[in-house]
């Protein structure tokens, strides 16, 4: 098989939306213009597993411009573009395995069929395609030098593959890097996430109380936008330090268990499972709406849900409607999946264009140097993360200041006082 995808007649309104994203993302279209020149992918073949979107599109085409043969999976059966995966087969010739709405066991099937190009690179969004390997698939190491993770919770998982000695090859944690997270996780998660709960439920921001579970990275941007649009944002955390950071930014911080009785939207982000349950369910006000933008849909306990749940329906594309005993109903979004990449178009181009720069430049890394790394999760050279910043600031034809020869020597010294 060398494609699974909805539907081949949709891939020319693909390309073009893959060229509309291309025009935001002027860094990784810089690498792939020096990739087409020098090559440095050459024959090395890359399983990548990610959110099949139009950025995506553009690295494909970035890794093929340097030499790859590169195949992509979904990372998440909700997140597909099928435009996109149908533009990637037919318009730029990249083998996809991608359906949007694909039950879990189509969703392994595709992860398998990527696996089975025999990757010398993996990408992965999630972890899926390493765990795959070291649980079923583990006759594959043989060729695999290195692999990239792009989300918070893969290199949570990574890491502790490596902390109990499963992981059998380097990975760079391309989410670790200054040049992703601080951007994509913030900025790109805080607007894309509001963007699919206006879109499921045209909901008025203005005025509502807004829970987000979670003030790492992703919950700083989602509640600095709910606000943005006169929301009452209330913070839920379990880290002493997040929570007065919350307070100190302005908002409300308290325990799910309190937030739960009066908030009107929920978003959970913490990469964590179970954060809002049964007992919280129970609670809440009739008609709240509850979503989660975390990378796996266990944040919100929706077995949970469905036993204390007498009746359900669909009410809307995406919205899930759960009528309680008590005669209240709970709005799920997008079955607890991911929202801003299932019910919106996940995050813009623009932000995406330094994610993306990053997993190009740590795969001509890895081709380089993985022969040297062990088998453990590394971060981003930090020349390259610094590159990509100076590239993008550029790019906005923007410039920043030099030190001086003094002001260098003097950051290098101790005599100077008071
Ligand atoms: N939707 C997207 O497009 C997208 C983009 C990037 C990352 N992610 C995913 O979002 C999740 C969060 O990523 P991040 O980079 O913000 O991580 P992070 O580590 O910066 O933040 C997570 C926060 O959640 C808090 N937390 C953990 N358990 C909790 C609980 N029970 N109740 C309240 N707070 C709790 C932690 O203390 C931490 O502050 C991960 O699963 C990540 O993979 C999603």
């Amino acid at each position: 098989m060398t494609h699974d995808v909805k539907d081949l007649s949709l891939a020319a309104a693909g390309r073009l939306r893959i060229e509309w994203a291309d025009r935001t993302m002027p860094v990784l279209r810089q690498i792939r213009e020096r990739f087409e020149q020098e090559k440095p992918l050459k024959g090395v073949r890359i399983a990548a597993c990610l959110h099949v979107t139009t950025e995506t599109g553009n690295l494909m085409r970035t890794l093929v411009a340097g030499g790859a043969e590169s195949t992509v999976c979904a990372s998440n059966p909700l997140s597909t573009q099928d435009e996109v995966a149908a533009a990637l087969v037919s318009e730029f010739g990249v083998p996809t395995f991608a359906v949007k709405g694909e039950s879990n066991e189509t969703y392994y099937q595709h992860i398998n069929a990527a696996l089975d190009t025999k990757p010398n690179i993996t990408m992965d969004d999630g972890a899926d395609l390493v765990t795959t390997i070291v649980s079923q698939r583990g006759g594959l190491v043989p060729d695999i030098i290195g692999g990239t993770e792009e989300t918070t919770t893969g290199v949570i998982r990574l890491k502790s593959m490596a902390a109990h000695n499963v992981l059998k090859y380097p990975i760079i944690a391309v989410n670790d890097a200054q040049t992703k997270h601080m951007f994509d996780n913030r900025y790109g998660t805080g607007q894309s996430t509001v963007d699919g709960i206006i879109r499921s439920t045209n909901v008025l921001m203005a005025g509502t109380r807004f829970v987000v579970v979670g003030y790492g990275w992703c919950g700083r941007g989602i509640a600095m936008r709910a606000r943005g649009l006169g929301a009452r944002v209330v913070v839920v955390e379990v880290d002493a330090v997040k929570g007065i950071e919350a307070v100190m930014d302005g908002y409300d911080v308290m325990p799910i268990a309190e937030a739960a009785r009066i908030g009107d939207v929920f978003v959970t982000v913490t990469g964590n499972k179970n954060v809002i349950r049964r007992e919280h369910f129970e609670t809440m006000k009739d008609g709240a709406i509850v979503c989660n933008s975390g990378h796996f849909n266990v944040e919100i306990d929706i077995p949970g849900l469905e036993t204390l749940s007498v009746a359900q329906r669909e009410v809307r594309p995406f919205v899930r409607e759960y009528r309680l005993a008590h005669g209240r109903v709970v709005f799920l979004l997008a079955d607890g999946r991911l929202i801003n990449l299932s019910a919106a178009e996940g995050h813009p181009a623009a932000v995406m264009d330094m994610s993306f720069a990053n997993q190009a430049l740590s795969v001509e890394y890895l081709v380089k140097h993985a022969r040297s790394l062990e088998r453990r999760v590394y971060a981003v050279p930090a020349a390259i993360d610094q590159e990509i910043a100076r590239l993008k600031l550029a790019s906005m034809g923007l410039a920043i200041d030099t030190l001086t020869e003094e002001q260098e020597a003097y950051l290098r010294s101790w005599q100077e006082g008071t």
